[in-house]
């Protein structure tokens, strides 16, 4: 049986938020604090502000049990060994990490320091961040003696957040001495003992007791390198297989076929190979960006990483011109938008490419009726429903009447729609896949004027892109 500690989370934003639900799940007893009362009263009544799942399950199960919200982050550093930092690190107009919460939650933290107290960084931080939060809390007048400084990325994605943490692929930790390590590694052992997984309600997943996830120790600065260099090699797996599709378009190929072909391939591998619209989230375009920042100060050239951003914003532009060669002007059209979220699974909508994509429509004099399954409130407080933009209650409704129908998220209950009935309510039976969610013949057979990204059929878009430059 594994030692049972105390910790205190410090921001209950996606990632503070579901590693202090999991650190209770594995046995832990949690104070999460944030300095928003209203969240903190919220998630005390056991409401879950973030659509996430097993969240709600987890946090019912141990809410007035082993964990506990609260705004003093004065007393939650007193009564916990370890104080994770998950605050926000927005970009700055820089592009850079703006690290002012972070900074303002050390010296807090540094206040409040009268006994031993690891402080691990888990919120997505530059390299060196570790040794600024060290030099923030001796400032504070606090012996090295009485704390260490960790760092513990976060892998998580949304929608699947829990079971990320849960089973997760590995955990790394970054640490500069062994007390640090030893504290580290002790409040994860639930998970790689394998312990957690013999009890009949852990959450499922691909971990188990015999193949538990590994643990990785590194420096700090590894640690802090790895994952903004984990987040920017997804982001440029997906730049990459968006620039093939394009490839594919201009040479009348299958872009599923070819990711296929590529990520059969052991050293590749399958994941983050799907074309779209671009990668979105709260996560890929900040990290890139702040990623980029901190090769430039290290006076290294990445300049791969702009040409990641730079392939990333041109899928948007390439979409925006498909619809345009589908339907030759925009003023007045009807168009049903699937799909607001920036991927499936999840009611975020930040840097979601569909976000920027309704707006650019709209710009056009475009009609829009939008559905999503679950961030159409969230998308109602950045786009109001006005006299040009109205919100359906389900896909068919999106679709009625419409000139064609685009899917800018890639939910699976798009995938399960009843195509004959999407049929006879479309106006015009387009349909322009920003996901690729339809099976392309299918959708042929089906009578559907179908336009998807890199494969075949897109070379209409190009006959049409042609026809629209004739006088
Ligand atoms: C990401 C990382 O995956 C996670 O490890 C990190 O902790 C936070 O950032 P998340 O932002 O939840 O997680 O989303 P993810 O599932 O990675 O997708 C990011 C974006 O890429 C979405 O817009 C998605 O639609 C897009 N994407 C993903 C593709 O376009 N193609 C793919 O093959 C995969």
């Amino acid at each position: 049986m594994s030692e049972k500690s105390t910790i205190a989370v410090v921001g209950s934003g996606y990632v503070g938020l579901v590693a202090a639900v999991c650190f209770a799940e594995i046995g832990h007893n949690v104070i999460c604090v944030d300095n928003d009362e209203s969240k903190v009263s919220q998630l005390s009544d056991g409401e879950v502000p973030i659509f996430e799942e097993y969240l709600p399950e987890l946090l019912a199960r141990h809410r007035n049990k082993s964990i506990a919200f609260t705004t003093d982050l004065h007393a939650a550093t007193q009564k916990s060994q370890i104080i994770i930092v998950a605050v926000g690190t927005p970009q700055s107009q820089t592009g850079s990490a703006d690290l002012s919460y972070v900074d303002a939650v050390a010296s807090q933290i540094a206040r409040s320091i009268t006994e031993y107290k690891l402080i691990v960084e888990k919120s997505t931080v530059p390299v060196y961040t570790n040794e600024w939060i060290s030099r923030v809390i001796e400032r504070n007048g606090v012996s090295r003696e009485l704390f260490d400084v960790a760092s513990n990325p976060e892998f998580l994605r949304e929608g699947t957040a829990v079971a990320d943490f849960l089973h997760a692929d590995r955990i790394v930790i970054g640490v500069d001495n062994e007390r640090a390590g030893n504290v580290l590694r002790a409040i994860y052992e639930p998970l790689t003992s394998g312990s957690y997984y013999q009890s009949a309600d852990a959450v499922p997943g691909s971990r188990s007791t015999i193949d538990p996830p590994p643990l990785l120790q590194t420096s700090t600065k590894a640690a802090e390198l790895i994952k903004h260099a984990s987040n920017a090699f997804l982001a440029m797996k997906i730049s990459f297989i968006n620039v093939v599709s394009t490839l594919c378009e201009a040479a009348g190929a299958d872009v599923e076929e070819v990711s296929k072909g590529i990520g059969t391939d052991g050293r590749i591998g399958p994941k983050f190979l799907k074309a779209g619209i671009g990668y979105g989230g709260s996560c890929f375009p900040k990290d890139v960006a702040a990623f980029r920042y901190v090769a430039e100060q290290l006076g290294v050239d990445f300049g791969l990483l702009r040409e990641v951003e730079k392939i990333n914003s041109e899928q948007k532009r390439r979409f925006f011109q498909k619809v345009r060669s589908a339907l030759w002007t925009f003023r007045g059209k009807k168009l049903g938008v699937l799909g607001l979220a920036f991927k499936g699974g999840t009611d975020d909508i930040r840097e979601s490419p569909a976000i920027d994509l309704i707006a650019q429509f709209l710009k056009e004099g475009c009609i829009i009726s939008a559905y999503d399954p679950a961030a159409m409130e969230r998308t109602k407080q950045v786009l109001p429903p006005s006299g040009t933009l109205s919100y359906a209650k389900d896909p068919y409704e999106a679709a009625r009447d419409a000139d064609a129908l685009l899917v800018l998220t890639e939910w699976q209950e798009f995938a399960e729609l009843d195509l004959d009935r999407l049929h006879y309510t479309l106006r015009y039976p387009i349909v322009i896949d920003g996901r690729n969610l339809f099976d392309r013949e299918m959708m042929v057979r089906r009578g559907f004027t179908y336009l998807s990204i890199g494969r075949p059929g897109a070379t209409q878009v190009k006959n049409a892109v042609l026809s629209n430059r004739l006088p």
